[in-house]
């Protein structure tokens, strides 16, 4: 799921070689492995009427890091999106690490997580500019700051 939303995603905004060179890389099966045993990584998705199937249609993964929690992915599967699965999962991110700044880098543009991560209390800060697959990018790093 992770290769199909990522495509959908980024496939008018980066040359499609270059998602495929990334996900190659990024999300062969062995790194996927490596990076659930290294970050946490929580699933989401709705159960079957008799509750015997339990897909994942949505991941969010996050790297803890000493002053912050970094959020390295949040993906819906295409044609769930806007039905609260990112929203659920955001809700569990901030359950799980209360009192800790959560920081999210988004592609610049990206206008289905820009206006979600707004309506969800984060504001932009820093941008800075880095590759995917080869190709150049501009990232913000959105920040939702921990209360108190
Ligand atoms: C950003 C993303 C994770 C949000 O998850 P989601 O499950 O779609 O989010 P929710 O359903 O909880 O909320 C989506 C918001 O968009 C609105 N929406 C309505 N229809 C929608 C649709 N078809 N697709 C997306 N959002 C829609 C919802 O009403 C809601 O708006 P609100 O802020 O006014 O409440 C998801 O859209 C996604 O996977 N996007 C592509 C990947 C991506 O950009 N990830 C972030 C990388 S940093």
């Amino acid at each position: 799921m992770a290769l199909a939303a990522w495509r959908l995603t980024y496939r008018n905004r980066l040359p499609p070689e270059a998602i495929e060179r990334f996900l190659a890389r990024a999300y062969s099966e062995q790194r996927v492995a490596l990076r659930i045993r290294r970050h946490r990584v929580l699933v989401a998705g709705r159960a079957s009427d008799d509750g015997a199937e339990w897909p994942v249609e949505a991941f969010a993964e996050l790297a803890v890091q000493h002053d912050h929690v970094q959020l390295i992915a949040l993906y819906v599967i295409a044609g769930l999106r806007g039905n609260g699965l990112g929203s659920a999962l955001l809700e569990a991110v901030a359950a799980s690490f209360p009192g800790r700044d959560l920081a999210a880098d988004v592609l610049e543009d990206n206008d289905l997580a820009e206006p979600f991560y707004a309506a969800r209390g984060f504001t932009p800060g820093e941008a800075h500019t880095d590759e995917v697959g080869g190709a150049p990018v501009r990232l913000h790093r959105w920040w939702l700051r921990a209360r108190g």
